[in-house]
């Protein structure tokens, strides 16, 4: 697969921003000829059991389905021939380089926007069933035949008694089945149910769209965690003897107490700004970056550059740059060369000499923590 972005064959990137994203369905037929899978179906199947992957495994019975959830263990997982099973494994570029590479083709869009690439594995009938997801997101089939069902939902109502959620009454506007190399584009929200025709592995390049209420439950718990330690509630010398009549009533002033507490929150643009980058630079649950081997660390970045681990989340805005859920000090909240290599994922020797002491100091200690390492390592 050449490097550099993807071309979206057909439509270009400008027209399929304009007209597509975030509005409707597109099917790309053969946006990536000759594309096979990254991963052989015993590799994902072997990522699927380790305990630091996020993995599961859906059934289904007749109108009955079942869910089974990480850690799964090899004996969980039915014969290949059973038909109506699939094996979903979340996060595969984390933990594969040619997956994370291609994710990485996916860089038209913001990276506070990228999430993951889920790799699934169906056998014959196998699929999720109808639903709904918080993402947009691209299917790229990469081997078997999948027949995808598509459809507007205004009002999503979800099955009963499923242990997961299925759209009720879904009436899908359009039918298709895709082949290895074809990619459908799907906005947040848009009916679909995928069936495996035959044995199917497809990949789900994943962009997060939350809706505000979670954003905005996530962010305040981040800045209310970082408030500064306020005064103890005090009642001293408030208490009416005559309360003693109705000792379940709650104290008004312990009312105004939380509101006014409330109102030293105040935030303004520049701490949403950094909880939201802190936030959307967290790496994903599971992983563990490992310090690397002590050697002569200075002298293979200085004849190679450096690169960021691919698991590592760095971005940057005005007056701000974040990596892993932390900002960047402010002396160096502007620098250049780390929006550099926010941007490009990596810095070249020259690049890398032009640093100043203080960045040096700060990029060192990603490589201590195992958040960058030098180019070719
Ligand atoms: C799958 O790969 O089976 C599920 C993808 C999806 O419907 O989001
Ligand atoms: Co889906």
């Amino acid at each position: 697969m050449p490097d550099g972005l993807l071309q979206l064959p057909g439509i270009g990137r400008e027209r399929f921003l304009r007209r597509y994203w975030q509005r409707k369905p597109l099917l790309l037929r053969q946006a990536l000829p000759g594309f096979a899978p990254l991963l052989s179906r015993r590799a994902l199947f072997d990522l699927a059991l380790r305990d630091d992957v996020e993995a599961r495994l859906v059934q289904r019975a007749g109108a009955q389905w079942s869910v089974l959830h990480a850690p799964l263990r090899a004996r969980d997982l039915p014969p290949l021939r059973r038909p109506g099973w699939t094996l979903l494994v979340q996060g595969v570029d984390l933990h594969h380089e040619a997956v994370a590479a291609l994710l990485r083709r996916f860089r038209f869009l913001p990276d506070a926007r990228l999430d993951d690439i889920m790799v699934s594995w169906a056998s014959d009938g196998g699929g999720v069933g109808p639903h709904v997801d918080d993402y947009d997101v691209f299917l790229l089939q990469a081997q078997g035949r999948r027949r995808w069902r598509l459809g507007a939902v205004a009002e999503p109502r979800m099955q009963d008694g499923q242990p997961l959620k299925l759209l009720q009454d879904f009436q899908p506007q359009q039918d298709i089945v895709v082949e290895p190399g074809d990619l459908l584009y799907l906005p947040p929200g848009w009916g679909h149910d995928g069936v495996a025709q035959g044995e199917c592995m497809t990949y789900s390049v994943g962009f997060r769209a939350p809706p505000g209420d979670e954003l905005l439950r996530q962010l305040l718990w981040k800045l209310a965690e970082e408030l500064p330690a306020a005064a103890r509630y005090s009642d001293r010398g408030r208490i009416e003897p005559r309360g003693a009549a109705h000792p379940a009533r709650l104290p008004e002033d312990m009312v105004d107490f939380v509101a006014q507490a409330f109102s030293r929150l105040r935030p303004g643009r520049a701490d949403f700004r950094r909880a939201l980058g802190e936030l959307l630079t967290e790496p994903k649950q599971e992983v563990v970056f490992e310090a690397p081997p002590a050697g002569a660390l200075e002298r293979r970045l200085a004849r190679k550059g450096l690169r960021l681990d691919r698991r590592s989340r760095m971005l940057w805005a005005p007056g701000a740059i974040f990596v892993n859920g932390e900002s960047v000090p402010q002396a160096l909240c502007r620098s250049p060369l780390l929006r550099q290599l926010a941007d490009a994922r990596c810095l070249d020797a020259a690049q890398y000499a032009s640093a100043s002491d203080a960045e040096r100091d700060l990029l060192r200690q990603w490589f201590r923590l195992g958040w960058a390492h030098a180019a070719g390592d």
